[in-house]
């Protein structure tokens, strides 16, 4: 473990048991239809790759980027798209995956986006999600973990762009020292 991570939250074998609950939920709520999932860049992409490994339904797969700006450790609902989507949404049944959903204020601001593009249906799956007072009440159809409001790294999530590539999901040590 890197030393300014400091405790395991959820291992990668309970990821990996929630990624294969999700698929499943997916897949039924697709109904041999075939799905399109949008990843949200960068941290959703590793879920993503996980998520459709683990479907039976037919996929296609998509990606998105957003930023939110301020350099600290929330986004504060200042959402631009940098990266769109290369295909027409119109009549698909999409699917958002995403790493987190914290205040909701990107996924809000993506849902807005994709529902003026008239998907014909358009669901949510996230891998985690905090439970945070005051957070905008976004419909999310599928969660693999509630978190407490702790800044966690790894499965996709980064600090600084570091961690992602971390097989697990740890929470970032504050003080560098101990
Ligand atoms: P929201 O708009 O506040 O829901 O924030 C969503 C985005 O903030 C996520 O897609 C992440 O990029 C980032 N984020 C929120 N919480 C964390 C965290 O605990 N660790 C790493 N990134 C986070
Ligand atoms: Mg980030």
């Amino acid at each position: 473990m890197s030393h300014d991570v400091s405790e395991i939250l959820i291992g990668s074998d309970e990821i990996r048991r929630a990624v294969g609950r999700l698929a499943a939920e997916v897949d039924r709520d697709l109904d041999g239809r075939p799905g399109l999932l949008v990843g949200v860049l960068k941290g959703g992409a590793f879920f993503l790759c996980d998520l459709t490994r683990a479907m039976r339904s037919p996929v296609a797969i998509d990606f998105l980027r957003v930023s939110s700006y301020g350099a600290g450790t929330r986004s504060w609902g200042n959402v631009q798209v940098v990266h769109d989507l290369s295909v027409d949404i119109a009549g698909k049944d999409v699917v958002l995956v995403e790493d987190i959903v914290d205040s909701g204020a990107t996924l809000a601001h993506i849902l807005e986006l994709l529902a003026t593009r008239k998907p014909r249906t358009l669901r949510i799956c996230t891998m985690l999600r905090k439970n945070l007072a005051g957070a905008r009440a976004v419909p999310v159809d599928y969660v693999g973990f509630e978190i407490e409001d702790r800044f966690v790294v790894g499965y996709g999530l980064d600090f600084a762009e570091s961690y992602r590539n971390l097989p697990h999901v740890a929470v970032l040590r504050e003080e560098k020292d101990g």
